[in-house]
């Protein structure tokens, strides 16, 4: 068998075009005492693969250059000499981005799925997202009934789990997105409350109307002037979680290194309102994975949360799926078929 794999040539600057990947067709090894293979069917789009391919070390160490890109995907076992991993088995892991994946085991899980078509949710909404969505809300944001929760990048993968799980608190929702057809995706088919087109409208301006007495929860995608424009709005007491900040992935100084993210000016109206800034990352959650997965597979059978994933198909597509997250031309949570 021949594996088809990219990998990462040389590190981008800026937004990156698709010149620093290799598409690589080389023999599938075979498995040794303990291996199985997978055979990967989705990948997973992630703006956090953006940081994976700067130099160093983040929360997670970059990606060498000559390497496999990394990505969560989900697949099927089709050779194993691991017990716990027979053939057959549906398993998502850090397979990378490629079609043939060996493994050991080292941070597999059997895939909350009973048939290859429902792989792309298990690492969508019953995944990584969804998990971040999900204990990033109510671990860090901590929502209470009646509370007004502001979210960016709202449709996208964790935005929109995000919203639709702060509606279920019983919260006052509103969502910031770029474009009409986002915006009414978040009203009619979400439930969101209220929805702001950040490329049309002042945020700050526009969360005046929507949330007079200030925003309680406020979970950040996307950083930047966003990040600032809701700190001006924040209600007595307010928990702003830090997740994410796309907006700021691809800045680059003049020599070409990555530059720092802009930082928020209006920081101290935190000071202002009594409130707090927290981070999340998503990797400190895993072991509480199967409380999450329990409680996100109840409301999405009795139909109260609508997960959406936006699969592009090939491969070889890969440089341009991941252009489509910064483009923003995903809705909900972006997933390549292999
Ligand atoms: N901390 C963690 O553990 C963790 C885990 C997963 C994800 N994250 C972070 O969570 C955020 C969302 O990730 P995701 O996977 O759910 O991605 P996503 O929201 O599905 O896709 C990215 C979206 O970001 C928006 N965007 C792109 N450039 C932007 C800009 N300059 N200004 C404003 N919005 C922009 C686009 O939507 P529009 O069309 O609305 O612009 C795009 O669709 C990212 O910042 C990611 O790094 C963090």
């Amino acid at each position: 068998m021949t594996n088809t794999s990219i990998h990462l040539a040389f590190r981008p600057v800026g937004l990156p075009d698709g010149t620093m990947w290799n598409l690589q067709q080389t023999p599938v090894p075979p498995c040794e005492d303990g291996q199985f293979c997978v055979r990967v069917h989705y990948v997973s789009i992630d703006p956090a693969m953006r940081g994976w391919i700067n130099e160093g070390t983040t929360y997670i160490k970059g990606v060498e250059i000559g390497a496999v890109m990394r990505a969560f995907a989900a697949g099927e076992v089709i050779e194993s000499r691991n017990a716990a991993f027979p053939v057959g088995r549906l398993v998502t892991g850090m397979f990378g981005v490629q079609q043939f994946a060996i493994s050991d085991g080292n941070g597999v899980e059997t895939a909350p799925a009973a048939h290859i078509e429902e792989l792309p949710r298990a690492i969508a909404a019953l995944g990584m997202p969804g998990m971040t969505a999900y204990w990033g809300l109510l671990d860090k944001g901590k929502p209470k009934e009646d509370e007004t929760v502001l979210v960016s990048g709202a449709a996208g993968a964790v935005g929109s789990l995000v919203g639709q799980i702060a509606k279920l608190q019983g919260c006052r929702v509103i969502g910031i997105a770029g474009g009409k057809a986002k915006c009414a995706y978040l009203l009619h088919e979400l439930g969101f409350d209220a929805a702001i087109d950040y490329k049309a409208s002042d945020i700050a301006a526009s969360l005046k109307e929507l949330a007079p007495n200030g925003v309680d929860v406020y979970f950040d995608n996307v950083g930047g002037d966003t990040l600032d424009a809701a700190l001006v709005n924040l209600a007595r007491g307010a928990r702003v979680v830090i997740c994410g900040a796309i907006s700021q992935y691809n800045n680059t100084l003049e020599n070409g290194a990555p530059a720092p993210p802009q930082g928020p000016k209006n920081y101290m109206k935190i000071v202002t309102a009594r409130g707090s800034l927290s981070g999340i990352i998503v990797f400190d959650y895993f072991d509480r994975a199967t409380e999450f997965r329990a409680q996100m597979q109840e409301w999405i059978q009795a139909g109260k949360l609508h997960p959406k994933e936006h699969v592009v198909e090939g491969i070889e597509h890969f440089s341009e799926a991941l252009l489509m997250l910064f483009r923003g031309e995903n809705f909900g949570k972006l997933v390549l078929k292999v």
